[in-house]
């Protein structure tokens, strides 16, 4: 046969990857092959694939006939936005997308060439889990894709979408990533499936509810961004990239918009109410000050008390993280407390800039807080902030009471400018509770307790409720009319951005997790 013959047989068979029958019941299933969703997630015509011609070596339980494509897996890399990445993508109709030693070793070469390159990496999920078949090489296989995860933490970025069943310790690699993007109905991931789960513990529970994109959303917070088809995930994919650099030691992308730094909004001007105890959406003041309303929320649905997210101002990418009134009050509780550590945290190791919006009157009170370990959690805030060395600018908006007021970027945790609306309330305690302690005889001995207790409340706030007199110590660094607050952060961004910091050096610091 000719050798180039040979060679476009070679290549036609790999192509075909499962087959017509497996490919067909893949699109039933409403899911993509890897090939498929690999070009639609790169940009046209640049997808370059690597170790098309590897397969398995398994010779037990029949495996020695099998002929398996590209050993399950598709890698490579291509372009986004014009920009490298590197991209694996498990085949479903290939043995099940099952993971071998093989199909490891695949994986593990395209994270090293990125690693080296400085690439970012993506992987799209869709396996069965471990291959059965080949035992301990597989498990083998997945410790070497932890360690290379690991290991390229904080240096690339790594997205993951989960776009099939990610079951046992398969789960574990998409854990150790930076964003999981789920697929709604088709994407499951859990440690112990319902069977072994009702064997074990008589719970009878169904993938979807078990691990379903919802679940992983709403209730363990493992996803970041949920999508309702393949479509959509990828072109979430995209977005997060268009974000993020392609690696620590280089500036996040910019992209122009036509918004003026210096647009006002009156509608800031009264969007905190008067009253205290009344909420508001915080998201609204975000996208008053982000280029174009643009904001793009991450973990929206998980400890919704706290918003984070990311956005431009001038172009440049910003990340955002705000209490939100609207959600048990915006207090700080422990799912809140994990999310805005790990997000800090993913901001600070690709040089994205963080703008805190404060609006807070603590932490959430309450016996499950305390026994659940709010102290540990919340330490994860105050560790994040000040181990970060990008930018950080803080508004405080409203309510900033006690050890919140701490934990949300205050200027003795590291924030580099502190501004304040004329509506800030800086305290130890909510007014309520500060009268109650400091004036109890007062109180007690009253005749209408009710109303002295009210006196003395508006006394305490008057006196420290506002920002003057945390502005008058230096805590603040100035108080804006809420009209002009994108032209002050923007200000503030700009001059921050060449800042240079350094914490000590040491092998690596102990957050408490
Ligand atoms: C080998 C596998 C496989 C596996 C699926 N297949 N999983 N082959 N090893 N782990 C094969 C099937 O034999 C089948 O081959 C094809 O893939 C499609 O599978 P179906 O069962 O027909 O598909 P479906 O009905 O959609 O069910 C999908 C599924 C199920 C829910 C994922 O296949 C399943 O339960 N698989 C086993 C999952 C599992 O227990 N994995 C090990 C987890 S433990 P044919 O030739 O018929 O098309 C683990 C440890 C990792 O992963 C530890 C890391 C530290």
């Amino acid at each position: 046969m000719d050798k180039r013959e040979e060679l476009r047989r070679r290549q036609a068979r790999i192509e075909a990857m499962g087959g017509p029958k497996r490919i067909e019941r893949q699109h039933e299933m409403g899911k993509w092959t890897a090939r498929e969703r690999i070009q639609y997630l790169l940009d046209d015509d640049t997808f370059e694939e690597i170790g098309a011609h590897v397969t398995h070596r398994g010779t037990r339980f029949g495996m020695a006939d099998v002929d398996a494509p590209a050993d399950g897996v598709v890698t490579g890399y291509g372009r986004i936005h014009g920009r490298p990445v590197y991209v694996f993508a498990q085949d479903f109709t290939v043995l099940g997308g099952s993971l071998g030693e093989m199909h490891a070793a695949k994986i593990c070469r395209v994270q090293d060439l990125a690693m080296k390159s400085g690439v970012p990496i993506i992987g799209l999920n869709d396996s069965g889990g471990a291959r059965i078949q080949e035992g301990v090489d597989a498990l083998n296989g997945y410790g070497e894709i932890f360690k290379r995860n690991t290991w390229a933490s904080g240096v690339i970025p790594q997205i993951t979408v989960i776009m099939g069943p990610s079951a046992g310790g398969a789960v574990y690699s998409p854990a150790l990533t930076d964003v999981i993007v789920m697929v709604r109905h088709t994407a499951q991931m859990f440690i112990t499936g319902p069977q072994v789960i009702q064997t074990v513990t008589g719970e009878t529970v169904t993938a979807e509810a078990l691990g379903g994109a919802d679940t992983h959303l709403k209730r363990s917070g493992v996803a970041h961004l949920i999508a309702d088809s393949d479509v959509e995930a990828l072109d979430l994919v995209r977005k997060i990239l268009s974000y993020l650099p392609a690696n620590w030691m280089e500036e996040p992308p910019v992209a122009e918009s036509g918004d003026p730094l210096g647009r006002s909004d009156v509608a800031l001007a009264t969007i905190v109410p008067d009253d205290p105890n009344k909420p508001y959406d915080v998201v609204g003041i975000i996208e008053s000050v982000v280029d174009d309303r643009n904001f793009f929320p991450l973990q929206k649905g998980y400890a919704d008390n706290l918003v984070v997210g990311l956005g431009r101002i001038g172009g440049r990418p910003v990340g955002i993280v705000a209490n939100q009134p609207r959600v048990l009050a915006g207090t700080l509780d422990i799912n809140a407390s994990d999310k805005l550590a790990r997000f800090v945290r993913f901001m600070d190791a690709f040089n994205i800039p963080l703008i805190t919006l404060v609006d807070t009157p603590g932490y959430l009170p309450g016996t499950s807080q305390e026994y659940g370990g709010i102290i540990r959690h919340g330490a994860k805030v105050l560790y994040a902030y000040a181990e970060a060395t990008v930018p950080k600018v803080t508004l405080i908006l409203r309510k900033a009471y006690g050890g919140a007021y701490l934990a949300m970027c205050s200027r003795s945790l590291g924030a580099d400018l502190v501004l304040a609306w004329p509506s800030a309330e800086i305290a130890v305690m909510g007014p309520d509770g500060a009268a109650n302690i400091i004036f109890r005889r007062d109180i007690e001995s009253s005749e209408n307790p009710a109303r002295t207790k009210a006196e003395k409340a508006e006394e305490y706030r008057q006196l420290f409720a506002n920002p003057y007199v945390a502005a008058s110590r230096g805590y603040i660094d100035d108080v804006i009319d809420p009209e002009t607050t994108r032209a002050h952060l923007a200000r503030a961004l700009m001059i921050l951005y060449n800042k240079h910091d350094e914490r000590p050096k040491r092998h690596h610091g102990n957050i408490p997790v």
